[in-house]
């Protein structure tokens, strides 16, 4: 395609965004791209290829950009094949950069957990890309990276051993880790803009045409519970109602495709957060009751601003050792009727992923990366259906972005 970069990370001179390029410079196939860092600043790109530079790593270039310039984002989407954003909120700053990424047909992922503003990219762009063979991909951090692959890897595996079709998973999720100042923003920007009245539609992100008749089953939980399948107290998990639209958005692109015969036509996903050892209960309790109190108060007036005023500020985020101590995990569990004839029962399979470092840092970072790299080196891996579109992670990438991400630290079994 004649493009100067394989790779360009937009927002490089960020929180998220300096983690990137320092994970791209120090990657082990290095010297199989070629890639370029992207912002706004010169001063700042400026100050990162010197501190890389002192460290013994580079990248191939860098582009200044601003993301309301129409013009500059054309520039950028034009100069690589693909563009990997962490310029958040995304609802501010991402729109003009899809866009261009569209018109020049350059594949596109970032980590973005506003789906109010997903579904505006969808209605935008969804066709185009679709008729183009573009992949757009947004939600390629730990929303929801986890949940949408562990979902697909979990039914894939409960299909191979049994012959059965989903019909249902439930995700368990822990973890330990900081927030970014960048992650407060985009939850105020949501707020203010009436997100969380649209985040509510448990469908959000579906094709109009293919929404479940019924939604009884799939609604948000809100009380704690005692979980028999995971052996233990169970809450809603606050990124629930951003993975939850992500997986069912997977599910309704894949009816109809080679890989729709994972999953039953009324295939369920939900997901929750694990609670621990004999204090379980009150573990469990507190969660969905502190999830309650935050939900009733970040409707209050003012409450966005007492949000900003005690967060940390956009570009700060946790220490490194923070970072380095977090974790996260995310146990699956799959049921589905096996085929006639294989004998009665359900059929069911539990998956595990696991990974070590802060979820919203250090696993984000890998999963945005691993998902670029495996665009721009190893495009004849990904599925062939869809093959474009404003597109989800198991949709677009699926399970080819398995085996980048075992190498990278992140266990499946
Ligand atoms: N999916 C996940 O799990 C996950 C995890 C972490 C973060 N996130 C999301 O990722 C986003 C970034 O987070 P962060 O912590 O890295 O935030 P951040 O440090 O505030 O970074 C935001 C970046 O956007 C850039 N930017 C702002 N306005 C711009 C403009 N007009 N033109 C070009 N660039 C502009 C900033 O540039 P300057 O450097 O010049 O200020 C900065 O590089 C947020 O939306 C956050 O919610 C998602």
């Amino acid at each position: 395609m004649g493009r100067r970069y394989d790779l360009a990370v937009f927002g490089a001179t960020g929180f998220t965004g300096r983690q990137a390029a320092r994970y791209l410079a120090a990657h082990p196939e290095r010297e199989s791209y070629r890639f370029a860092l992207a912002a706004r600043s010169q001063e700042k790109l400026e100050a990162l290829v010197a501190e890389l530079t002192g460290d013994g790593l580079s990248a191939d270039g860098v582009i200044v950009a601003d993301a309301l310039d129409g013009e500059a984002m054309d520039g950028l989407a034009a100069a690589a094949r693909v563009v990997l954003s962490t310029a958040g909120p995304f609802a501010r700053y991402g729109s003009e950069l899809v866009r261009a990424c569209v018109e020049h047909r350059t594949d596109y992922v970032d980590i973005t957990g506003e789906t109010p503003w997903v579904r505006e990219m969808i209605d935008r762009h969804h066709e185009r890309a679709a008729r183009d063979g573009t992949r757009i991909v947004p939600c390629c951090g730990f929303d929801s990276i986890p949940s949408d692959l562990g979902a697909l890897y979990v039914a894939e595996a409960l299909h191979r051993e049994t012959g059965a079709r989903c019909s249902r998973v439930h995700a368990y999720h822990r973890g330990r880790g900081g927030i970014n100042g960048g992650t407060v923003a985009s939850l105020v920007e949501m707020q203010r803009g009436g997100g969380a009245r649209r985040m509510r539609d448990l469908f959000l992100l579906n094709p109009e045409d293919r929404r479940p008749r019924s939604q009884s089953g799939h609604g948000d939980p809100v009380a704690p519970f005692y979980s028999s399948e995971a052996k233990s107290w169970a809450a809603p998990f606050f990124m629930g109602p951003i993975n939850t639209r992500v997986v069912r958005r997977s599910h309704a692109l894949l009816q109809g495709t080679e890989r729709g015969d994972l999953f039953a036509d009324d295939f369920r996903y939900q997901e929750y957060w694990k609670a621990k050892g004999p204090l379980g209960f009150a573990e469990a309790g507190a969660f969905a009751f502190g999830q309650g109190m935050a939900q009733l108060g970040s409707a209050l007036p003012g409450a966005s601003r007492l949000i900003e005023a005690v967060a940390a500020d956009p570009g700060e985020g946790p220490s490194e050792a923070t970072m380095d101590g977090g974790f996260f995990s995310c146990d699956l569990y799959a049921e589905g009727d096996p085929p006639p004839g294989a004998g009665a029962g359900r059929a069911r399979r539990h998956s595990r992923l696991h990974g070590q470092g802060d979820p919203g840092n250090r696993i984000t970072i890998k999963c945005l990366c691993e998902s670029a790299l495996l665009l721009a080196l190893e495009r004849e891996q990904l599925p062939s259906s869809p093959g474009g579109g404003v597109l989800t992670p198991a949709t677009a990438l699926g399970l080819a972005l398995v085996p980048r991400l075992e190498r990278a630290g992140i266990e499946f079994g």
